[in-house]
């Protein structure tokens, strides 16, 4: 991928920094999504990897709706793998709790919405995405969560420095 403009950069995280004002936003950082990934780097994760192949298409994308909804896509709240009936179908389930908690902090736009509700299709097939956003982010999702699964390190450094702060 070439490299994203210090612009780009810039843009990226002062989006992800004004979303993680919120201390829910940063409570994700208490659940680990998959392998030692916090929930919380892999929605920063997702979002920045969205950002950049959003930029590399041919096509328009309404990039401050991508990384915000990216960013709150998985923003249920709760440890997975800790058995508990209500989360018993967390796959199918945890999109509408994320978009549940995303409502109560934040005005989402329609793609917004979307990109959360949507995430895991084709797992949820009746939940087909509308917007090419949430079409993007439920396949960058898919390779991150495998890249993380596997313990293979995809943290880049936009995303490191916003943790740090
Ligand atoms: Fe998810
Ligand atoms: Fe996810």
């Amino acid at each position: 991928m070439s490299t994203i403009t210090s612009l780009q950069k810039i843009a990226y995280q002062r989006i992800a920094r004004e979303l993680l004002q919120v201390e829910q936003v940063r409570d994700m950082n208490r659940y680990i999504q998959h392998g030692n990934t916090s929930t919380l780097t892999h929605c920063l994760v997702v979002a920045y990897y969205s950002y950049r192949l959003a930029l590399r298409l041919p096509i328009r994308f309404q990039y401050k709706s991508l990384i915000r909804g990216a960013i709150l896509h998985d923003f249920y709240l709760y440890d997975w793998h800790i058995p508990d009936k209500s989360h018993k179908l967390h796959g199918f389930v945890h999109p509408r709790f994320a978009l549940n908690n995303a409502k109560i902090y934040f005005n989402l736009t329609p793609i917004e919405e979307d990109i959360i509700a949507k995430h895991m299709w084709p797992l949820t097939i009746k939940n087909a995405p509308r917007f090419k956003e949430a079409l993007l982010v439920s396949i960058v999702d898919k390779f991150c969560s495998l890249a993380e699964t596997l313990y293979i390190p995809i943290v880049p450094k936009e995303v490191a420095q916003i943790q740090q702060l």
